[in-house]
Parts: structure tokens; sequence; C-alpha cells
């Protein structure tokens, strides 16, 4: 196997407290890593670095380990610029939008649908990102559901079964018969593609008994929950993820103290979803509130074609330091370690021992500049399991 040293680094950010300077983030000035069959197999200071097959020289960038985006959707046909350009012109946001791509997401074939995807894969990959969870429920038919999940499937083994994303149509008249079908045959023939099963849980979506009802029988067919909670106004989401052990309860936005305390004892990852207020000119989440209490936060994009169209995680970092007053380093662990413990992962989000060899290499002397320059293309390269590709 051969070894390939990197050396030359402004600073490494490498999430190991027990490294660098001993935050958080173990930032080591002037780091060194050696990279063997995809994985890190020694990271420390240049002058100690062992010899290596091949050495590669990063002149003088800061390294941070590729970024975790915990939550997108990304199979999907068409977009929604009409419901921004309403949206900015003072109409709400609401969940019913979501019908208007589940209509082009069925009208679509899978060439398409994987069209858009790679494209919207590429770009994130562009930006950093070297894991993304992909989430069904653009497609809400037994068939569309599936298919939406195998696509997915091809480009990243984290994969979640959103078949509960709204209630369709058809089923209008009668939405217990569409719980049925999504705890049952369509869970059936979604299972074999998911690793997660989410839902909804909000005013115009599903309530607290349906979103039970789905997680529970994901569970029971092998998949872990997670869940949509406290978006668009307080409810009962939060609570459900920590009653029935989510990995993790995603946007955060509307919590009552109660909440906040029962995510820190259950110890669920709250995820924050920064481009999901700016792009509905909504208020942003607290994160000074769930950090004071201990709770884990990651970010993530969100991104879809209604509530967020971004894939752009150097973006939400620069909103999580703005408009939601995290730290620099409080925002980039979030977007690193963060998304990898809302996914159950310890070989992604850091770089040690062990790891995958994921990183991103920035043009800029410190990481820093990720939320200090926002908008400028900082990511000079990324890597993804010993491989460049950027
Ligand atoms: O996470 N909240 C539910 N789902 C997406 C939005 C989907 C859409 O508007 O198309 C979200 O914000
Ligand atoms: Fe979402």
């Amino acid at each position: 196997m051969t070894s390939l040293l990197l050396t030359g680094s402004a600073e490494l950010v490498t999430n190991d407290p027990g490294v660098g300077d001993g935050s958080p983030l173990g930032v080591l000035p002037d780091g060194a890593w050696v990279v063997e069959g995809g994985n890190v197999v020694w990271v420390g200071s240049r002058t100690e670095a062992p010899a290596a097959d091949v050495a590669h020289d990063l002149a003088g960038r800061a390294v941070i380990p590729g970024f975790v985006d915990s939550h997108s959707h990304l199979v999907f046909a068409g977009d929604r610029a009409a419901e921004f350009t309403a949206r900015m012109s003072g109409q709400p946001y609401s969940a019913g939008g979501i019908r208007s791509t589940v209509e082009s997401t069925r009208a679509a074939g899978d060439e398409l649908l994987a069209a858009n995807l790679a494209r919207l894969v590429t770009e994130l990959t562009r930006q950093g990102t070297t894991t993304v969870e992909v989430k069904s429920g653009y497609g809400l038919t037994v068939i569309d559901e599936a298919r939406c999940l195998a696509l997915a499937r091809q480009l990243t083994p984290e994969t979640t079964y959103l078949g509960a994303h709204v209630v369709p149509d058809e089923y209008a008249d009668d939405p217990a018969a569409y719980i049925d079908l999504v705890t049952g045959p369509m869970l059936d023939a979604c299972a074999p593609y998911a690793r997660w099963v989410d839902v909804f849980c909000e005013h115009g979506a599903f309530d607290v008994d349906a979103a039970r009802a789905v997680l529970v029988a994901g569970r029971a067919m092998g998949l872990t929950p997670r869940i949509h909670a406290n978006q668009l106004g307080p409810g009962p989401g939060v609570q459900l993820a920590c009653e029935i052990g989510a990995a993790s309860a995603d946007h955060c936005t509307y919590l009552s103290d109660a909440d906040v305390d029962a995510l820190a004892s259950a110890d669920v990852v709250a995820t924050l979803l920064p481009g999901v207020e700016f792009s509905t000119r909504s208020p942003y989440p607290d994160a000074r509130r769930l950090l004071a209490a201990g709770v884990t936060v990651a970010l993530a994009t969100d991104c879809n074609p209604g509530s967020c169209y971004t894939t752009s995680i150097p973006l939400c970092i620069a909103l999580a330091v703005r408009e939601m007053a995290m730290t620099p380093a409080e925002a980039l662990w979030s977007a690193t370690m963060g998304g990898a413990r809302a996914l159950l992962r310890d070989d992604i989000g850091r770089l040690g021992v062990g790891s995958r060899a994921d990183f991103a290499v920035l043009d800029a002397p410190s990481y820093v500049h990720l939320a200090y320059r926002p908008g400028v293309p900082l990511v000079h390269a990324v890597w993804r399991a010993g491989h460049r590709v950027v």
C-alpha cells in the first residue's frame, strides 16, 4: 500500500482535543499527516513526520476535515424560483409547497433525477463536503419513493426514507390511509435502500401520533429515526425525538426550555439549518441556548428546492456565525464533527489515526476565513478516502 505524507498546512484542524491547541478543534499549526489505504495513519507536527512513499506540499493553506452535510433533499426535479420570489415579496413559507415538487418529480424519468442529483453532489463536493445524507420525500408513491432512494444510494450510504414528508393530494381526504401506506408497502419497498427513517412533524404535515407511527415502523425494519421538528412553530417533534431516541432532531427553530433540556439529557443532536431561515426570511434558532445547555449541535444545508436551495456548507457556517452568534470554531465543529455525530459515525468529521482521509484544503491561512470571507470560494482542493476529488 502506498503511503502519502501531506505537509505545508498553515494549520490543520483535527477535531481531536488531545492534539494541537487543546481546543475542541485540535488545531495543529504546521500539522502534517500520513494517509494509507484511504485512512489517516499518522498525525503530528511536520518536524516529527515519518517518511512516506509520496509527499504532497500544501503551500501554506489551512486544512479542515471534509464537511459532513447530515441533512439534504437532493432527489427532485424542477425548481421553485417563483415561490422564492413570492416569499421575498412577503408570502410566508408553508409545508404545502412540497406538493409542487412532488408533481415534477413523479413526472421525471430516472435519468433526469440522476443527472440533477449528480449535479448537486458535484456542487457540494466542490464546496468541501465529503459526506452527504440524502432524503427521499418528493415521490410519495411506493414506486417513486423507492426509485428516488435507489438513485441516492448509488451516491451515498447515508440515505433517508422520508415517505412522510407531506400527505399527497390523492390522500387529502384520508390521511390515515396514507400513514398505512408509508408504514406498510412503501416502507417495505424503501427499506432496502435506506439507513434512516424521517418524518416532517409539523402543522400542515404530520401530527405527533402519525410521526411516532412512522418512526416506530421504520425502526422495526432496521432504519434509525431522525426527524424534522419544531421548524415552523413550537410543537411536539423534539420531545418525540427524545422519547424514541432519534439520532437527530432537525431545524429546532422553536424550542421550549423543556425541549432544550430533553435534547441535552437524551443526547439527541440538534441539527440547525440556517440556510432555511435565510431563504425563508424567518427567525434563526437560538444556537447559544442549545450550546449553553450542553446539546450537541450539527450544522447542515437542508438543500431542497423549496425552503433552501443551497449546497454550500461554507454559507451555513457564515450564517451560523453572523446570525446565530456561534464562534467560527463552534460553527466549523458543528459542520464536521457535529454532522458526523448526527449520522452516528466516528470515522468521518475528524482527522486522526483511523479516520477516513476526507479533507478540504482552503485558499486561506485559517479556517476562520470560512466565516470571515463569506461568499468567497475558498475551497482549493477536496480529498475523499485519500484521493483528490476536486
Ligand atoms: O426541511 N421541512 C420539510 N422539508 C424541507 C422543505 C421541503 C420543501 O419545501 O420542498 C425542509 O425545509
Ligand atoms: Fe429538510
